[in-house]
C-alpha cells in the first residue's frame, strides 16, 4: 500500500475512517505541517484510531493546544537536551555496568526484560525525573495499564491514577525542592492539572517505549549473528546499531494520530477539515525510497535520511536523546560482556504482548555459556 497509495483511506480499529500515511516523504509532510494537530476541531464527532486513552482520540483543544505545546517543550526542553544527556552517560554505563555484573552472577537462564531492559529506563528516569525507585512496581503497573488497548475503562483509571501519583511527588517537591524535572514543575506557572498530565506522561513516555527497544535490538542482534559479531569486534558501531535498531523496530503498529485544523493536502492527497490522519512511522521507516534494502538489518548503514522512529519537526520526541545514551550503552556493552548470549528457548515460542500499545514481548529468557 505504501507503495501504491502512500496517504491513503483506511478503517481504523474502531471502524472510524481516517488517512492512513505510509510514505517517509508523505510521513515527514503530515509531521511538520502545523495544520495538522493532535487535538480536532470537532471533538465530539472526529474518528477515533483505537481504544486506547493515549493514541485513540483527540487530545486538547484547538484554540490552545499550540501555546500549550510550546510552553511544554520550553520549559522541558532544557532538562532533556542532546547536552545534559551526554554528561550522564558516565553514569548510565555505570549503571549498565551494575546491572550486567549482577546479572552475571545469575546462573542462566534469566529474563532479559527482568535483568536489563526494564530496570535501566526505570533507574534513569527516576533519578531524573525525582521519582522514588522504590515505587516502581507501582507505577509500572500503572503504565502497562494505560497500553491496555483491550480495556479502556481500565487503562483510564490508570492514566487518572497516574495523574494523581505524578501530582503527590510534585507537590511533595514544593516544600523540598531537589535538582530534578519534578521539581522544575513544581515551580511552573500552570494549573495542577495541566502540571499533574505532564508529568505523568513524562513518566510514561520515559521508560515504556525504552524498554522495548532494547528488546527488539537484542534479538535483532540474535537474529543476525553477523552483524552482532560485528558489532562485538568493533564497538564504534554501537551508535550506527541503535539507529538501525531504531529504524526497524519503531513503535507498535499503532499509527500517531493528527487531525487537519485546515483543509490540507498531503502527497498530493486532499484531506478535509476535521479528518483523522494515522502518520505510521513503523511503515515509513520500511520506503525503499529513503532507504536501500529496507528490510534488511544492517548496522553499518549511513542512511542520508533519519528514521522516524522519534517522529519528526514540532513534536519530535523530546527524549530522543536520553532514549539513545541508554541505548548506546547498552549495545556497546551487552554482547561484548556475554559474547555467547542466546535465547534460552526457540524465537517461535516468544509471546507477544497482545493489545498493548507500546507493543513489545511477554519475556525473553536468556542464556550464555
Ligand atoms: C526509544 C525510545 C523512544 C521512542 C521510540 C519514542 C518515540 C516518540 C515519538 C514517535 C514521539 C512523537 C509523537 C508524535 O509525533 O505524536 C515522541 C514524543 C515524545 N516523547 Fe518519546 N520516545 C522514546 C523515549 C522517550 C523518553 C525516554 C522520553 C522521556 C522524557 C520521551 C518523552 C517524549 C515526550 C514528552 C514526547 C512529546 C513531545 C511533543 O509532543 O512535543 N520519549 N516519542
Amino acid at each position: 500500500m505504501r507503495v501504491t497509495a502512500p496517504v491513503t483511506r483506511v478503517r481504523t480499529q474502531t471502524g472510524d475512517l481516517a488517512w492512513l500515511v505510509s510514505g517517509y516523504e508523505e510521513a515527514r509532510q503530515a509531521f511538520a505541517d502545523p495544520r495538522l494537530g493532535r487535538s480536532a476541531p470537532d471533538p465530539e464527532r472526529a474518528a477515533r484510531i483505537s481504544n486506547s486513552v493515549l493514541l485513540g482520540g483527540p487530545r486538547g483543544d484547538v484554540a490552545t493546544e499550540k501555546a500549550e505545546h510550546e510552553r511544554m517543550r520550553r520549559i522541558l526542553a532544557p532538562a532533556f537536551s542532546a547536552r545534559r544527556m551526554n554528561a550522564l552517560r558516565p553514569h548510565v554505563q555505570e549503571l549498565v555496568d551494575e546491572l550486567l555484573d549482577r546479572m552475571a552472577e545469575r546462573t542462566p537462564p534469566v529474563d532479559l526484560r527482568e535483568t536489563l531492559s526494564l530496570p535501566l529506563p526505570v533507574l534513569v528516569i527516576c533519578e531524573l525525573l525525582g521519582v522514588p525507585y522504590d515505587d516502581r512496581e507501582y507505577f509500572r503497573k500503572l503504565a502497562d495499564a494505560m497500553g491496555d488497548l483491550g480495556d479502556p475503562v481500565r487503562a483510564g483509571a490508570a492514566l487518572a491514577e497516574l495523574g494523581e501519583y505524578a501530582r503527590r511527588i510534585v507537590d511533595g517537591k514544593r516544600g523540598a525542592p531537589a535538582a530534578d524535572v519534578f521539581s522544575d514543575l513544581a515551580t511552573m506557572d500552570a494549573s495542577e492539572e495541566e502540571i499533574s498530565t505532564l508529568a505523568a506522561g513524562l513518566l510514561f513516555a520515559g521508560h515504556e517505549t525504552t524498554v522495548n527497544r532494547i528488546d527488539y535490538g537484542v534479538l535483532l542482534l540474535l537474529r543476525n549473528p553477523a552483524q552482532r559479531d560485528a558489532l562485538i569486534a568493533d564497538p564504534g558501531l554501537a551508535d550506527s546499531t541503535v539507529e538501525e535498531i531504531l529504524r526497524m523496530a519503531a513503535p507498535g503498529h499503532h499509527g500517531l494520530p493528527r487531525y487537519a485544523h485546515e483543509d490540507v493536502t498531503i502527497g498530493g492527497v486532499a484531506i478535509e477539515r476535521g479528518e483523522a490522519v494515522l502518520i505510521s512511522t513503523a511503515v515509513a521507516n520500511r520506503d525503499e525510497r529513503a532507504f536501500v534494502e529496507p528490510d534488511r538489518f544492517d548496522i553499518g548503514r549511513a542512511p542520508e535520511d533519519p528514521h522516524l522512529s522519534f517522529g519528526y519537526a514540532a513534536r519530535y520526541c523530546l527524549g530522543a536523546s536520553l532514549a539513545r545514551v541508554e541505548l548506546r550503552t547498552v549495545f556497546g556493552s551487552l554482547f561484548r560482556r556475554f559474547p555467547t548470549l542466546a535465547l534460552a528457548i526457540p524465537f517461535e515460542e516468544l509471546r507477544e504482548r497482545e493489545a498493548s500499545l507500546t507493543g513489545g514481548v511477554t519475556r525473553i529468557p536468556i542464556t550464555w555459556e
